[in-house]
């Protein structure tokens, strides 16, 4: 990690961002005095510490997370009170492509091994960990037991993050399931291992998409 990186993430541990907030779902702390704590919002620390991650060294990937975000937004009302948690992971999902924190080559690994790193809350890291599918690409690079002490939690939060991933473009935009999985084939080409995880990982998607989309028409929004 570089040296800049490195002090800069001292500032989130000394919470010099943060302000007196009620303590409760949503906010990230550990000073707690009267039933306040000395935080930040999770989702703000979670812009702020992506932005500083991607934005200069992956300009492309940090417009990709920031549309991952938008559609966590949108999708807000099927995770209910976990909408903070579901908006921070879409904007840190991708944080393990940097090249600070390449450690494995496996970004959703090397993402959650960064996060762990800086305290981040543990269903966040494990979110990561697991993000679209991580599990299928991770055994065809032959890692898979690098993933088991971080757990696929397999509920609402989860399928909305592969969702909102495989909903959006390299650049941002809202796109098709389809397109995207096409977009990726086209982007590795044939025989590349990614091509054929997401080949491996299409049923696993499609099916998060699916439960992700009934349970939008269940609250009336789709
Ligand atoms: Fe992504």
């Amino acid at each position: 990690m570089s040296g800049p990186l490195r002090a800069a993430l001292k500032t989130y541990r000394k919470f010099e961002h943060a302000s007196w907030l009620p303590t409760g779902p949503g906010v990230v702390g550990s000073i707690d005095v009267g039933g306040y704590c000395l935080c930040m919002s999770l989702i703000a620390w979670a812009y702020e510490l992506s932005e500083l991650i991607l934005a200069g060294t992956l300009p492309r990937r940090w417009m990709h997370v920031q549309g991952v975000a938008r559609k966590a937004q949108v999708l807000a009302g099927v995770v209910g009170d976990d909408a903070p948690l579901l908006e921070a992971a879409a904007i840190l999902h991708d944080v393990g492509y940097a090249p600070d924190l390449v450690r494995t080559g496996f970004h959703p690994l090397d993402g959650a091994y960064f996060l762990r790193s800086v305290d981040a809350p543990k269903r966040l890291v494990h979110l990561v960990a697991h993000h679209s599918c991580a599990i299928r690409e991770a055994r065809l690079r032959g890692i898979a037991d690098k993933l088991v002490p971080f757990q696929d939690e397999e509920g609402p939060v989860r399928d909305a993050l592969w969702t909102c991933d495989l909903t959006t473009t390299p650049d941002g935009e809202p796109t098709e399931f389809r397109d995207r999985v096409e977009e990726i084939k086209q982007r590795y080409g044939p025989r590349n291992l990614v091509t054929n995880f997401i080949e491996e990982a299409t049923p696993d998607l499609s099916a998060a998409i699916g439960r992700t989309h009934t349970r939008l028409r269940q609250i009336g929004l789709s």
